[in-house]
C-alpha cells in the first residue's frame, strides 16, 4: 500500500493579513486571482519540541528568505518585511498550542481584476499552523519507501522558476505524485528535460555512490531545499564526502543508498526505485547516520548550529 499524506490536525486560528481568524473563517473570494492562474508563493516550515521541552522553528530565516525570493521571481510584492513575517510565523506557531507542527505561509494575488495582468490586485498573506505527521509515513521514515521515475519531467528552466516555491509550479508535482500513487508507489522522482535526475515531487534527492554522498547541483531545475542544505552541512560535520553533480537515471538503480529530503518528508530512505531494490533494500548506514543527526538537531539536544533554531 502506498503511503498517503498524514491527516492534518486543525488548530484554532489562522493568521490572515495581520489578524488571527477562526480556522473555519479563513476563506478567500472565489475570484481570487491565484486560485485561477496559480501565481502565488508559499513555504512549508516545521517546528519541533526539543529534548529540553522548548519549542523551536527550524531554519525560519532561510524559509522566509526563500519566500521573498520566490515572490521576486513571481513579480509579487509581499506587503511586509521579512522580520515582520518571521514574527508572525512564530506567533502563529505559539498560538497553535501544538508541540510539533507544520507552518504554511502563503502570499497570493487576491480578487479585483480578472485576466492575467491584474497587477493592482492586493497581495494577501496568510499563515496556517497544523499538526502533520511524517509526510511519507512513519513506516517510510523507518523502513524506506518505494519510488518510481515519473512520466512527467520537471519543467524546463525557462518554463518555470523551479528555484521558487510558486503555487502554479506544483501542478507538475501533483500530477507526478498522483501518477506514482495510482501505480502503487509512494513517491515520484522527476527527471529534467534532458533526462538527468532532478528531484522528487516534493523532496530533493541524494544517493550514496561508493562512500560519497551525491546530489544534483542547484543549477538543475530543483528547489534549493533547506533540508538539502542541512544534510550537506551535517554530512560535512560527520566527515562524509559530498558531491553536487548531474545524476543519471541508471545511477538511481545502482545506488548503494538513496534518500529524499524535505521539510515535510524530513529524511526519508528509499528502498526501491522502479521495482529495483536499492542496496540491501533497507535504509543504509549513511542514511541512518544522517537521519539520526538530523533528528538530534531538530528535536534532540544538538546545538552545533544555533542559527538553525528560533526558540519560542
Ligand atoms: C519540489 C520540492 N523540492 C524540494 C523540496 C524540499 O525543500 P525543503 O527541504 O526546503 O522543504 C520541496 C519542499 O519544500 C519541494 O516542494
Amino acid at each position: 500500500m502506498a503511503a498517503a499524506a498524514p491527516t492534518l490536525a486543525k488548530t484554532e486560528k489562522i493568521w490572515m493579513n495581520g489578524d488571527f481568524v477562526a480556522w473555519d473563517d479563513a476563506k478567500v473570494h472565489i475570484l481570487t486571482h491565484t486560485l485561477h492562474y496559480g501565481l502565488g508563493v508559499f513555504e512549508g516550515i516545521r517546528f519541533y519540541r526539543r529534548a529540553d521541552g522548548r519549542r523551536a522553528v527550524f531554519r525560519l530565516d532561510e524559509h522566509i528568505d526563500r519566500l521573498f525570493r520566490s515572490a521576486t521571481m513571481a513579480t509579487i510584492h509581499i506587503p511586509m518585511t521579512e522580520s515582520d513575517l518571521c514574527r508572525a510565523v512564530v506567533e502563529t506557531a505559539k498560538n497553535s498550542g501544538l508541540t510539533d507542527g507544520y507552518i504554511r505561509p502563503v502570499a497570493y494575488v487576491s480578487s479585483g481584476a480578472m485576466g492575467l495582468f491584474a497587477i493592482s490586485n492586493p497581495i494577501h498573506v496568510a499563515i496556517a499552523a497544523y499538526g502533520w505527521g511524517a509526510y511519507l509515513g512513519e513506516d517510510g521514515l523507518k523502513r524506506g519507501i518505494r519510488a518510481r521515475v515519473s512520466s512527467y519531467c520537471r519543467l524546463h528552466v525557462n518554463s518555470a522558476f523551479s528555484k521558487g516555491k510558486i503555487c502554479g509550479n506544483y501542478v507538475n508535482s501533483v500530477l507526478a505524485k498522483r501518477e506514482a500513487m495510482a501505480s502503487g508507489y509512494d513517491e515520484a522522482i522527476l527527471l529534467d528535460t534532458n533526462g538527468y535526475v532532478a528531484e522528487a515531487s516534493g523532496e530533493n534527492i541524494f544517493i550514496i555512490d561508493g562512500k560519497r554522498l551525491v546530489t544534483p547541483p542547484l543549477t538543475q531545475p530543483i528547489l534549493p531545499g533547506i533540508t538539502r542544505d542541512t544534510v550537506l552541512q551535517l554530512a560535512k560535520d560527520l566527515g562524509i564526502e559530498t558531491e553536487e553533480r548531474l545524476l543519471m537515471r541508471s545511477e538511481l538503480y545502482t545506488a548503494g543508498e538513496l534518500f529524499l529530503t524535505g521539510t515535510a518528508a524530513e529524511i526519508t530512505p528509499v528502498r526501491e526505485v522502479d521495482d529495483r531494490k536499492i542496496g540491501s533494500g533497507e535504509p543504509g548506514e549513511f542514511t541512518k547516520k544522517l537521519q539520526s543527526s538530523f533528528f538530534e538537531h531538530v528535536r534532540g539536544k544538538e546545538t552545533r548550529h544555533p542559527g538553525w533554531l528560533t526558540f519560542f
